[in-house]
């Protein structure tokens, strides 16, 4: 099929490579310059595993424009995939969503026809908002347009991007009418059955299985989207609120995700206690679904606390620190992660960035260390003085705590006697709970964990 994806984010750059190696034939179209100078020399714009090595195989396929005149006309099947940021009340911003429906309305031919598809996450009411703006522009160009519209909500991972790209759980479509459907079918078929050979980088994993494509009405599909992270994102405030608690009653956490975890009605998934969630997803679509339901006039108090557990877990850390340590004041603080999960380089909502404010303005020096991340934590935080050290032994060197934030594969491994040995006093704050206590005890830490 003929593809045109408006937006090459982490969503649609992800889509337009995968699809690209489905044998689609892939446009991709984006405003910002740099990012696409870097995609027309087949270089990725951002850091996701195995995206530059999938570029590399189908890159030269795409073709990559700032233009949608060029490529929307004879696409059969458009695709949305921009960012849509959030206002200062939280709600979502549709504005680019509606101009890019707005600017496909104005190059679609008349009588010939197209599924436009919203993938970015959006208020539930904006596929309605979008059919409005192109038969607006239509009602303008005194034309008869054919557009079907479909949401199709994207569930992908940072970090995991092409593993749920290629080998999602679900395919989530809203749509009124059969043709969007129809062409939504045909464009994921090779995922529904799995008729494609892995890329080398990526083999199916052995027990997965076939997914479904569920077809629900357009306002339920963007209702998925929000209620999907939404779920998620209060399944890890629910055990950071328990791994609180075991503090208090001397339980270990991680012990009872693994117990209630067995119960598959609950499952081990999502239930790692720690300094909670960031990026660009649920800090900004639990809000987002705030003003959905202020706007309709209805309260969602477990929403709200989730929220709220969540950034507290930030403060938490923080007096904990202070606790052991006495003062913050002159003292030196390790930072282990500043990425708001692993294998990315986002930083957007990274725990980290608030932790270190919180820091320095409790007079700490701060020393920080990420694998890929730096640059951005650079940029993020310029107005506040932190070192950024690419060596966590150096870093380590001298410091009255460690706190790993980030739980990057690399620490796993941590030489921690080492580590110990060159520290003003040897205190690490492990949240994410990467280490074993009793591992880091022996290694000669006072080792604070979460819930445990
Ligand atoms: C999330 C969802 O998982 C995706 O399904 C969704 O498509 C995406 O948002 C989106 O809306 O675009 P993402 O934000 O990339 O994906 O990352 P997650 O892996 O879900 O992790 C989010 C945060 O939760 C991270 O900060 C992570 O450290 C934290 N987390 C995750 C925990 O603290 N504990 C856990 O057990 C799991």
């Amino acid at each position: 099929m003929k593809i045109t994806i408006i937006g090459t984010g982490y969503v649609g750059l992800t889509t337009a490579v995968v699809l690209a190696y489905l044998n689609h034939t892939v446009s991709a179209v984006d405003k910002d310059s740099t990012k696409l100078t870097l995609l027309q020399e087949g270089k990725s714009p951002i850091h996701e595993p195995g995206i530059q090595s999938l570029l590399n195989e189908v890159g030269h396929t795409i073709r990559f424009t700032p233009t949608v005149a060029e490529v929307v006309p004879d696409a059969e099947l458009i695709m949305i995939a921009v960012g849509t940021p959030p206002k200062i009340d939280g709600e979502a911003d549709t504005r680019h969503v509606e101009q890019a429906a707005r600017e496909v309305a104005q190059v679609c031919l008349p009588n010939i026809h197209y599924t436009l598809v919203i993938k970015s996450t959006v208020p539930i009411g904006t596929n309605k908002r979008v059919a409005e703006v192109v038969e607006d522009v239509f009602a303008e160009r005194k034309i008869q347009g054919n557009v079907s519209i479909a949401s199709n909500p994207e569930f992908l991972q940072e970090g995991l991007a092409l593993q749920g790209a290629f080998y999602p759980d679900r395919i989530v479509v809203g749509a009124n009418n059969n043709n969007a459907l129809d062409a939504l079918r045909r464009l994921y078929q090779p995922i529904l059955e799995q008729t494609f050979d892995p890329p080398t980088t990526l083999p199916r994993p052995p027990s997965y299985h076939l997914p479904s494509m569920m077809t629900t009405d357009p306002n339920s599909a963007e209702m998925i989207k929000y209620a999907a992270n939404t779920f998620l994102a209060l399944k890890i405030s629910f055990i950071n609120e328990i791994a609180g608690l075991c503090e208090q009653v001397g339980a270990d956490v991680t012990e009872v995700a693994r117990g209630i975890g067995l119960d598959t009605r609950i499952g081990h998934r999502f239930l790692r206690a720690g300094l909670g969630w960031g990026g660009s997803c649920y800090p900004k679509d639990t809000a987002a679904l705030l003003r959905v339901a202020a706007q309709a006039g209805y309260q969602m108090p477990i929403t709200e606390a989730a929220r709220t557990v969540n950034f507290e877990q930030r403060k938490r850390i923080v007096q904990k620190l202070k606790t052991v340590l006495k003062t913050l004041n002159g003292k030196t603080i390790g930072i282990l992660g500043l990425a708001f999960k692993p294998n990315t380089d986002d930083i957007r909502e990274a725990p980290a960035l608030d932790i270190i404010r919180h820091l320095v303005a409790e007079g700490a020096n701060i020393r920080a260390h990420d694998p890929i991340a730096i640059p951005n934590a650079k940029q993020a935080l310029s107005d506040i003085n932190v070192d950024y050290i690419e060596d966590v032994h150096q870093l380590s060197h001298n410091t009255d705590a460690l706190l790993l934030v980030t739980e990057w594969e690399q620490y796993h491994r941590l030489d921690l006697r080492k580590l110990a040995k060159h520290m003003k006093t040897p205190i690490l704050i492990d949240g994410r709970n990467v280490f074993s206590p009793q591992e880091a005890t022996a290694a000669g830490f006072h080792y604070i964990g979460i819930g445990r």
